[in-house]
């Protein structure tokens, strides 16, 4: 059986950045705190017309098949990952095919959050290695400037997340001990709503309880989304931050030592781990409790925010555009979110 290798990589983040500093004309906060407690100095926002969740895909996936040595006719199979798509419906994945140009193939569309393009990285590892596509196209993507809260309100989580793409190209490879040795995923739904965006979306309850039962039909339009969900700010992403944090300590190495020990391997032989860049002080965290030097971590949440899917193929490519990965190395991907969902991937580069 074939194994999958990574045969091209590229990422795109719109021009336009976003300093702490840019955020306090919107709400009341400080550089200083967002830093202690996130790591962040500055993220990208998308041009607001310009520039959608598929357009940035579409760069980053340009850079990947040029990388890939590949053209767009090649490719027969895409995979999307993001939870900030064009439209409700249809996903981003044939939204890319057509602006691509790509012939009648395949796309399919995931929205696990935060670990979105590990997911995905284990849905297309399964195609290749049973032989179904030579050339997948995995793009992983996020919009989110266009959805968050912006008043003091919501400024707990506008301040984390950022714009911008990352994407791969995947293909089989008849090399021992190469490209992705094992992936891992997990969820528990159990706390579902600790991190979550609840409209627009087919629940009734989170706004309007005691119309569950008995409203016309007039207002099942108004149900999906109304000026009452706006007015509450139930159009946004909410989230209990010091939650997620606390679970998220636990998830990440929990997950990162399961791909290790299914490999026989341990934190020493990691030559670069990419943590999903949720927040610095979570991958300090993770750091610190496996004992990884600071050169075998690389981090760029200072730069970038929290890019949700496409925080780790945006690292990933960076890290090994600065040579900090090269042949042989061997590379641990893990990220956790929403959901919560969290995975690891384990790769030999
Ligand atoms: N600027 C200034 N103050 C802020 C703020 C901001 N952007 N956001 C929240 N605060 C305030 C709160 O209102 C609160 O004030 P109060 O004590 O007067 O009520 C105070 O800071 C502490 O809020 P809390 O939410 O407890 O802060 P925290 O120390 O937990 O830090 C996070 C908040 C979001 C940075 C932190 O919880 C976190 O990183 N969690 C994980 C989130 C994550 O990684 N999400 C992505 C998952 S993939």
């Amino acid at each position: 059986m074939p194994q999958t290798k990574i045969a091209g990589i590229g990422y795109y983040v719109p021009e336009n950045i976003v300093t702490n500093n840019d955020l306090l004309k919107h709400m009341e906060t400080s550089d200083e705190w967002i830093q202690e407690r996130t790591g962040i100095k500055e993220r990208r926002y998308a041009h607001r017309t310009e520039e959608t969740t598929t357009t940035m895909g579409v760069e980053a996936a340009k850079i990947a098949i040029e990388r890939a040595g590949i053209t767009n006719d090649d490719v027969d199979f895409i995979i999307f990952a993001t939870i900030s798509p064009d439209y409700y419906f249809p996903g981003c994945g044939v939204l890319l095919q057509r602006a691509m140009n790509m012939k009648e193939i395949g796309a399919l569309d995931i929205r696990n959050q935060c670990s979105g393009f590990i997911y995905a990285l284990s849905v297309a590892d399964q195609f290749i290695k049973t032989g179904m596509y030579k050339n997948i196209l995995l793009v992983a993507s996020e919009k989110h400037s266009f959805g968050l809260d912006f008043s003091t309100r919501g400024r707990n989580i506008s301040v984390i997340f950022g714009d911008g793409a990352g994407a791969v190209v995947l293909q089989p490879t008849e090399e021992k001990n190469r490209g992705i040795l094992s992936t891992h995923l997990h969820s528990d739904g159990a706390n579902a709503e600790m991190l979550a965006m609840f409209n627009p979306g087919t629940h009734a309850n989170h706004w309007m309880p005691e119309a569950v039962a008995d409203f016309d039909e007039a207002e099942i339009g108004e149900m999906f989304m109304s000026h009452a969900m706006i007015d509450k700010a139930q159009n946004f992403p909410t989230m209990d931050g010091p939650a997620v944090f606390k679970k998220a300590i636990v998830k990440f190495p929990e997950v990162i030592m399961e791909a290790l020990s299914k490999n026989d391997l341990t934190a020493k032989d990691i030559g670069t781990l990419i943590p999903h860049q949720a927040n610095l002080r979570i991958a300090q965290f993770v750091q610190q409790k496996l004992q990884l030097r600071d050169d075998q971590v690389f981090n760029n949440i200072d730069k970038f925010g929290n890019t949700t899917a496409a925080s780790i193929p945006i690292a990933l490519c960076e890290a090994w555009e600065q040579g900090k990965i090269n042949n042989g190395d061997l590379v641990c991907l893990a990220a956790f979110g929403s959901g919560f969902t969290w995975g690891s991937a384990l790769l030999r580069w």
